[in-house]
């Protein structure tokens, strides 16, 4: 089959790889030159394992073309797959003017036969109708589509896994023919196939967002209550997801979650809630909880710290990704340099992105040991896997103050205090 996706973020770029992989011609649209050339060099831009790999090797067999022309891409293809950016309006919407742009170059530039139209992208219920609408106003008469949601479940820093190994495939649309044509294009994946109306598609992929956020928010409610009263939110959750009903996926507490997801994709759905007259209260207390856990990190710090300089260990908002969106860590680091800290960090991957929005403001380090040398506390605010067994005696020793916050409960508390540490867990009695 020859397809198109348009946009080459996490999603799309994931997507074409794996799609051209499995033998298909794969069009990938973009509009800036620079990132175009990079691309076509095997360069993903994007960190993510394994991508690299996929890339070169798709380019190198012809069958993965990067473009910023929709002609002939757009005609030679069966089935185009919008990936482009819904980022959040200040008012939590998502922001769909991406979408409908693209939507009206497609239709520009249909060939003369049935092209299935889907939208990858996360967006609001009604979308896709919305998409349907602009294709049929603008295309030829000799051109049909049909317009198809199929929402992508895939996580960063293991996305090529989720893509190739999904627990279930979505399909929305009511033209058979375009779900035929869906269905046979992901029929080398394994996984479910859930085929329903585009409404159902479109709220699948929030609905999926916003509980595993609300697990999150919920573990990070509990160790609230486990800090006032010295229960261990580690053993309680454990215990709690012993339950299969419950189970213990994605109920880690922390410093909260992050991502270019859950936070906008919640937001979104609170929106979409009240424009409906749904009660949203559930979305924004999750919304709320999520703030306050990097909140009280904050006044921990605060409280507890005695000088004012500050060391933090990982800075994407979660390990293997360079992502540093809606990151606990800028948060952190924002109202401490407000507050007067100085501030060493390290992250090896995140680096460059934290570089670009604080510049000197922060010292970056290229290790961990340099980032907590002379410290007055550590703050641990990503799970990447050299954290787990770093060296701690040498982290006290290079310490000023052996004071550890950790944000992600790495750490065991009755051996970090052995050990000689003021330690700090997020619910650790
Ligand atoms: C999330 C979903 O997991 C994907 O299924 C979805 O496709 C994707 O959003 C999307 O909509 O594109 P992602 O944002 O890449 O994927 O990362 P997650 O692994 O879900 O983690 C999100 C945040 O939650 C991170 O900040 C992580 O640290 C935090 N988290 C996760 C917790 O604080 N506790 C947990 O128990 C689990």
């Amino acid at each position: 089959m020859t397809i198109t996706v348009i946009g080459h973020g996490y999603v799309g770029l994931v997507s074409a790889c794996v799609f051209a992989d499995f033998g298909n011609k794969v069009w990938v649209i973009g509009h800036t030159p620079e990132k175009l050339e990079r691309l076509r060099a095997g360069d993903p831009i994007i960190y993510e394992p394994g991508l690299a790999e996929l890339l070169q090797k798709n380019i190198k067999a012809e069958r993965l073309i990067f473009t910023d022309s929709y002609d002939p891409a757009i005609k030679e293809s069966e089935i185009v797959f919008i990936t482009v950016g819904t980022p959040p309006k200040p008012d939590g919407s998502a922001d769909l003017s991406a979408v409908f742009t693209v939507a009206k170059q497609i239709s520009h530039n249909l060939g003369p036969h049935f092209t299935v139209v889907s939208c990858k992208s996360t967006v609001p219920v009604g979308t896709n109708r919305e998409v349907e609408k602009i294709l049929i106003q603008n295309k030829r008469a000799e051109a049909s589509i049909a317009v198809a949601s199929c929402p992508e479940f895939l996580r960063e820093g293991s996305a090529i896994h989720d893509t190739v190994e999904p627990d279930r495939v979505v399909i929305g649309s009511d033209n058979k023919d375009a779900v035929a044509k869906m269905l046979e294009l992901h029929k080398p994946l394994p996984g479910k196939r859930v085929v329903t109306n585009l409404a159902s598609a479109e709220l699948i992929k929030y609905a999926s967002n916003s509980i595993l956020a609300t697990k999150i928010s919920f573990a990070n409610l509990i160790s609230f209550f486990c800090e006032k009263t010295g229960a261990d939110v580690e053993e309680v959750l454990e215990a709690v997801g012993m339950d299969k009903r419950i189970g213990r996926t994605f109920m880690y507490a922390g410093v909260g979650y992050g991502g270019s997801c859950f936070p906008k994709d919640v937001q979104a759905l609170t929106d979409t809630g009240k424009k409906l007259g749904v009660d949203v209260t559930l979305l924004q207390s999750v919304e709320d909880i999520n703030h306050q856990a990097r909140a009280n990190v904050l006044s921990h710090v605060l409280k507890t710290v005695k000088g004012k300089h500050i060391a933090i260990l990982g800075l994407s908002f979660k390990p293997d990704t360079d992502d540093i969106r809606f990151a606990p860590s800028v948060y952190l680091i924002e109202e401490l340099l407000k507050k007067g800290y100085t501030i060493t960090a390290y992250d090896q991957a995140a680096r460059e992105n934290i570089k670009r929005i604080f510049g000197d403001k922060i010292t970056l380090t290229e290790n961990a040991y340099e980032a907590v040398e002379g410290a007055d506390a550590l703050l641990v605010l990503t799970e990447w896997n050299e954290f787990k067994q770093i060296d701690l005696a040498k982290v006290k020793s290079l310490l000023k103050s052996p004071v550890i916050f950790d944000g992600r409960n790495i750490y065991e508390p009755s051996k970090m205090r052995e050990m000689g540490f003021q330690y700090y867990g997020i619910g650790r009695s």
